[in-house]
């Protein structure tokens, strides 16, 4: 005889197959009575079930596997064979047992035991638009690569057709790559921005998006009207905002110094204060960008100093991509100022920018994250810049003998709290953080590993194929 296990109250029982054919061959659970299935096809209907109740139909959520997070950058926190429960969208807690208030018909059961669970990610930097060129162009290096290749292939979205088609094969990747969080950079074109917000918003991610800035030095067809320049980027605020979706909001977005004026950069600064919006742009990233930085502002000693000069550096929450070749002062002024520092290792592979002491920051207590940079960086799979982290940390620490490389733990907790708290309590497992999950099958042949292990299987060897459920602040992304 075949047992059932009730997905309410957890219990196993024998069905009655009596009362069951009467009720038009329903299975009812002997202990709490609840349809739990039909007889004839139990598995595909809780699976069903478990979607339509994830996808929205209850608050409460309770996920089981083998959990593992890091609360911080020095130690994993592992849970074998628990419960990640979940009330509202928001972490309440992790029990071997379901707790009391959680098996009733508005809880959503999703017993994925001998999974793993882990968190989200969180991209700090990618390109939205660059995603067809994605391994194409990499013989340059970034003055090239932007000129030759990249500008073109940006100049396309004036077309808010094409938009939706590359915008919608973008975001599904996002969602099967399982980043839950992501701060993007759109083009210059306000509609076909709003196009990616929408999708965005309509899939359920959570994503914070930037219409780019430039005016200056870039090809006729990606160069802006300072004065349309801004009325768009306070339009596009304006849109975004309207929306009303906690998970999506706008971001001030000067490409980088070389592409914007002052009078330009003024503006955005004042747009960012005036609407309390965050800013992202790239630092540091490749040397000949920085003599042309300095170059452009030679008033400043350092890069970093411009943008600060017109409010686009730590006046709001603001995250730079690459900062590589940092002086000590800089590093230190970096570390100080609170502003995330991106690390992007792909990108600086590809684009030969070089290699971050990302240790040197982390030491200074600087804000990190990691990101992907698509298109420069070679994939939107955060467990692949997970894993070359470690491997450039590797490389910098035989330079820097005192710069110790960094752990999978370390490059976990980048990729999901450190990364995470640019968008509120993201990225971790604990009490009142969003509930972002990652459902990750592991092959049969490493079952017996822990938990650590297994982790370190996927990040380094993992596919999207391996994440079968993602979750955002509770929700189920389908
Ligand atoms: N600097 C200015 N624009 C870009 C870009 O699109 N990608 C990278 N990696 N660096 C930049
Ligand atoms: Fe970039």
């Amino acid at each position: 005889m075949k047992y059932f296990k009730c997905r309410y109250c957890m219990k196993r029982f024998l069905p009655r197959i009596f009362l069951s054919l009467l009720l038009s061959a329903a299975l009812l659970c002997t202990s709490c009575s609840h349809k739990v299935a039909d007889g004839t096809n139990a598995a595909a209907e809780k699976e069903a079930s478990d979607q339509a109740n994830a996808a929205g139909g209850s608050s409460k959520l309770c996920i089981r596997g083998d959990i593992i997070f890091t609360p911080s950058s020095v130690a994993f926190e592992v849970h074998e064979d628990s419960w990640l429960v979940v009330n509202n969208g928001v972490v309440e807690g992790i029990y071997s047992e379901l707790p009391e208030g959680f098996s009733g018909e508005d809880c959503s059961i999703v017993d994925t035991e001998g999974a793993l669970i882990i968190p989200g990610f969180s991209d700090l930097h990618v390109h939205a638009p660059q995603y067809p060129q994605i391994g194409m162009g990499m013989d340059e290096e970034l003055l090239g690569w932007l000129n030759n290749y990249t500008f073109d292939t940006e100049s396309a979205f004036a077309d808010t057709a094409y938009a939706e088609e590359i915008y919608t094969a973008f975001v599904d990747d996002l969602a099967s790559c399982g980043t839950t969080r992501s701060l993007i950079f759109g083009t210059i074109h306000k509609d076909s921005d709003e196009v990616l917000v929408d999708l965005l918003a309509k899939k359920g991610l959570g994503a914070y998006v930037g219409k780019v800035n430039m005016d200056s030095n870039s090809s006729e067809a990606l160069t802006e009207a300072t004065e349309a320049s801004l009325a768009d980027t306070e339009e596009f605020i304006q849109y975004v905002k309207s929306l009303n979706n906690p998970l999506i909001q706008p971001v001030i977005t000067p490409r980088f110094v070389p592409s914007c004026s002052a009078e330009l950069m003024q503006g955005i600064g004042e747009l960012a204060a005036k609407y309390d919006v965050p800013v992202q742009s790239h630092l540091n990233e490749n040397l000949d960008e920085i003599v042309w930085v300095n170059e452009l502002f030679p008033e400043y000693e350092y890069y970093y100093q411009v943008y600060e000069a017109f409010g686009l550096f730590g006046q709001e929450t603001t995250a730079m991509a690459h900062c590589i070749h940092l002086t000590d002062e800089e590093a230190k002024a970096l570390a100080e100022s609170g502003v995330y520092a991106v690390h992007c290792p792909l990108s600086n592979l590809n684009l030969s920018s070089g290699l971050m002491r990302l240790r040197r920051l982390m030491d200074q207590g600087a804000a990190l994250a990691l990101g992907s940079d698509v298109g420069a960086g070679s994939t939107l799979f955060m467990p692949q810049v997970i894993a070359s982290t470690i491997q450039v940390s590797k490389m910098v620490a035989k330079e820097y003998p005192e710069e110790e490389k960094l752990n999978l733990s370390e490059a976990l907790w980048l990729a999901t709290k450190s990364g995470g708290s640019f968008f509120g309590n993201v990225g971790s497992f604990e009490k009142g953080y969003d509930a972002d999950a990652l459902v990750i099958e592991t092959p049969e042949y490493i079952a017996e590993k822990s938990v650590e292990e297994r982790l370190e299987w996927f990040i380094y060897d993992g596919t999207r194929e391996d994440i079968k459920q993602v979750y955002v602040a509770g929700q189920k992304v389908e």
